[in-house]
């Protein structure tokens, strides 16, 4: 059954709002980059809480930066890719380093709920999934160009597809596909009957070419490294996700960049090249409340983590 209209929906709501804003609470005098801006719910509550704080909004779509509200000094939103953080904080108008840095991964709700952007296996549109112009291949062309083989290894590695072999079999057998609903259909129709049932079986193979076309995981430990270097002392990278596989990224990260010295005490000095530049205030990971999800059911998968920039204000 189709969805209601995007038109119909608010943009987007935030997810965990009143915690990542109470973890960037050190940053209410300084700078905060939002380097997911989507519809600003984020950039918003942070700019009206803290009334000296200043707001750089990143996104690479720019549908989400025509949102931006007019009127508003202390936010400035640009179209890029989060990639290039060290790029958009090099402009005059930017400090070199900030006070805090917040990314809220993934998609947002009007992307997924817009037919015209192709997200959508409920909705027919165009088989485009773009977040923006910066990605260099639609999920149409995506499907003409892989080999079967590709499409098995999109499908298992971001999608966790368990019946990835006869999705791209069926997928390269019927190509190609101009629409979200064909895709949608040729994909319900490869995986068994009992495998309908639950979720809609397009799911995970939706989330996998989307992942794909716009290269989400390729670039993240690159921005969050550059992220964490871009941050004043006592500084905070606030990092919501989504998906295993990012959250896997951001763990990572986060270890690596807070491992201290583990050289015995008595060596000289340090050999073991270990500088910890964060320290993770986060020990486990923070997931929304039951109200929040009951709410907002797309917050379900959310996963947060937390790091501060070590040495001294
Ligand atoms: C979950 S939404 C953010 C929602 C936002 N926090 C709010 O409250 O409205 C994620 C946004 O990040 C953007 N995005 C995803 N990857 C990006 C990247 N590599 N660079 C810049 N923006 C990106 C998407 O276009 C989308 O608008």
């Amino acid at each position: 059954m189709d969805q209601p209209d995007a038109r119909s929906q608010p943009y987007h709501e935030p997810v965990m709002l009143e915690e990542a804003v109470s973890w960037l609470e050190p940053a209410r005098n300084g700078w905060i980059i939002d380097a997911t801006f989507g519809g600003g719910g984020h950039s918003r509550e942070l700019l009206r809480r803290h009334p000296l704080a200043r707001v750089v909004g990143i996104d690479r779509d720019p549908d989400a930066v025509s949102q931006a509200p007019a009127g508003e000094p202390r936010l400035t939103v640009v179209e890029a890719n989060h990639r290039n953080l060290r790029d958009i904080l090099a402009d005059d108008r930017f400090p070199d380093r900030v006070e805090g840095i917040l990314f809220d991964l993934g998609v947002s709700s009007h992307q997924l709920d817009e037919s015209e952007r192709g997200f959508s296996y409920h909705r027919e549109g165009p088989l485009d999934m773009r977040m923006g112009p910066d990605a260099p291949q639609t999920v149409a062309e995506l499907i003409d160009d892989a080999t079967e083989r590709e499409l098995v290894e999109i499908l298992r590695r971001y999608g966790e597809e368990r019946y990835a072999r006869r999705i791209a079999a069926a997928i390269v057998d019927e190509r190609p596909f101009r629409s979200t609903r064909e895709l949608a259909t040729t994909i319900a129709n490869a995986v068994p009957a009992a495998a309908r049932r639950r979720r809609h079986p397009a799911r995970r193979s939706f989330q996998a070419l989307r992942i794909a076309v716009n290269d989400e995981l390729a670039g993240l430990g690159e921005s969050l490294d550059a992220a964490i270097d871009l941050l004043e002392p006592g500084g905070r990278l606030v990092v919501i996700a989504y998906h295993s596989l990012e959250d896997r990224i951001v763990k990572r990260l986060f270890a690596d960049r807070s491992t201290e010295c583990s050289c015995p005490p008595d060596l000289p000095a340090c050999a073991c090249g270990a500088t910890p530049d964060v320290v993770v205030l986060t020990k486990k990971p923070l997931r929304p409340s039951e109200d929040e999800v009951a709410r907002n059911p797309r917050a379900r998968s959310a996963v947060m983590r937390v790091a501060e920039r070590r040495g001294e204000r």
